[in-house]
């Protein structure tokens, strides 16, 4: 008798896991995934629910089991694009239409049988990827089958530096070779003027000026690339993107950019780029000498914020601040996504905050979210447009300034770097 039980245990377990494998050789053949994925490294039952119900073809069924999908076979890159999906309703009922609208076409065939549910699912997490981020399926480094995946379909990348540095400084050397192993695309940081002094005592204007004829010149960027601005790179990066006309951003992505402006600059102790920009730093921030500075063009003092209107040499204008251009907003909402990574430990931008367009109130030290300042409840830059079409991903990353691991390069950035 007990042995008999025992057989029957034993030949359930295995009818059930090949009804999983079934299935997930579904998923992976609707995706594409076939010959690059193992099925069984998939850790993925469908639910009890679903072989009773016969796999209901029921919308909000089919979600949540996209998202099990994704988080038990690991597929991150898929998972976060999904998440932010979720997160915008006006895209999650594009894809409910899209959804039902295939329904009704009769393109939910036979749901008891688990392979073709699989197939159906797997078809439809790529569909979903594709209105999320092109892209997010090419890169996994859990999983180096699918890693095989990444071509060099990447769109080519541009970063801009941070102040006092320079494309040859071994922070950002490293960081483009990264990119450029893991993307397996062209990636390059130009420079301006000489660099990290330049990157001082150049006027924003002439710094993105220079900027937009070198990018011009540059024959990888006459289509659709991804423009990264780290630090004040994050400022020259919007300017080229604002003022450079005919350029074709795909992802714009700031890390760690004082996109509101700052209230204080981190001190400036040693040489002689230091003692100019203290001596223009003491006649005053809206003084035309500080003006001429590259941190001038974003200085932004809440208790003199109709001098900043006036006088502001580069941010108020990017902004939208001072009257509206139609024209940056327009360019805004062409975007794929606006990625802002801001580190909640960061000591240089001040106040940290506005690397999320978080800023003070005027005239008091009241800080205000980026969706209580002005710049958001008057949409200076049509920014509650993407946020209601989910264009704009907010980073947090906690860490001092700039301060990003490998793996949050991967989990955070590189699915934006189609
Ligand atoms: C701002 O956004 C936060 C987080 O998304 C939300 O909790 C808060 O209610 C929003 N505030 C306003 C004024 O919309």
């Amino acid at each position: 008798m007990k042995a008999v039980l025992f057989l029957c245990a034993l030949s359930f377990v295995l009818s059930e896991k090949t009804l999983n494998n079934q299935f997930l050789t579904g998923v992976l053949e609707g995706a594409d995934l076939i010959s690059k994925v193992d099925a069984l490294t998939c850790n993925y039952s469908p639910s009890d629910d679903d072989q009773e119900n016969k796999f209901t073809s029921a919308w909000e069924k089919f979600v949540v089991d996209l998202v099990d999908i994704t988080v038990n076979c690991k597929f991150e890159y898929a998972l976060r694009p999904i998440t932010n999906l979720r997160t915008s309703e006006k895209m999650m009922a594009k894809a409910q239409q899209k959804f039902e609208d295939a329904k009704a076409k009769g393109q939910f065939p036979v749901l008891s049988d688990i392979n073709m549910y699989g197939k159906i699912l797997g078809a439809w997490l790529t569909e979903f990827m594709r209105m999320a981020s092109p892209s997010a399926f090419k890169f996994s480094y859990e999983s180096p089958s699918i890693v095989a995946l990444a071509d060099s379909s990447a769109l080519p990348i541009l970063f801009f530096h941070g102040i006092n540095g320079a494309c040859t400084d071994s922070n950002y050397v490293e960081f483009g070779d990264y990119l450029r192993e893991q993307l397996g695309t062209y990636v390059s940081c130009i420079e301006i003027g000489n660099g990290a002094q330049s990157s001082i005592l150049m006027s924003m204007t002439d710094q993105v000026n220079e900027a937009c004829t070198k990018v011009k010149a540059d024959p990888n960027y006459q289509g659709s690339f991804n423009l990264i601005g780290i630090s004040q790179g994050g400022i020259v990066a919007r300017g080229v993107f604002q003022h450079c006309s005919g350029l074709q951003v795909n992802n714009l992505i700031t890390i760690g950019s004082p996109v509101m402006g700052v209230n204080k600059f981190p001190s400036c102790e040693f040489g002689i780029k230091c003692s100019i920009y203290n001596n223009a730093a003491r006649l005053g921030a809206y003084s035309s000498a500080f003006q001429a500075l590259g941190p001038g063009g974003y200085v932004k003092d809440q208790y003199q914020y109709q001098t900043y209107l006036k006088k502001s040499s580069f941010l108020a204008d990017l902004n939208n601040e001072r009257s509206i251009n139609q024209d940056y907003i327009d360019l805004y909402l062409s975007l794929g996504y606006f990625v802002q990574f801001f580190f909640t430990q960061d000591t240089i931008v001040i106040p940290k905050q506005s690397e999320w367009f978080g800023y003070f109130k005027e005239n008091s030290e009241i800080m205000q979210a980026y969706n209580e300042t002005l710049d958001y409840v008057n949409n200076y830059l049509g920014a509650q447009n993407m946020d209601a079409e989910g264009k704009i991903i907010r980073t947090l990353i906690e860490a001092g300034h700039c301060d990003l691991t490998h793996e949050q390069v991967n989990q955070y950035l590189i699915p934006y770097l189609q």
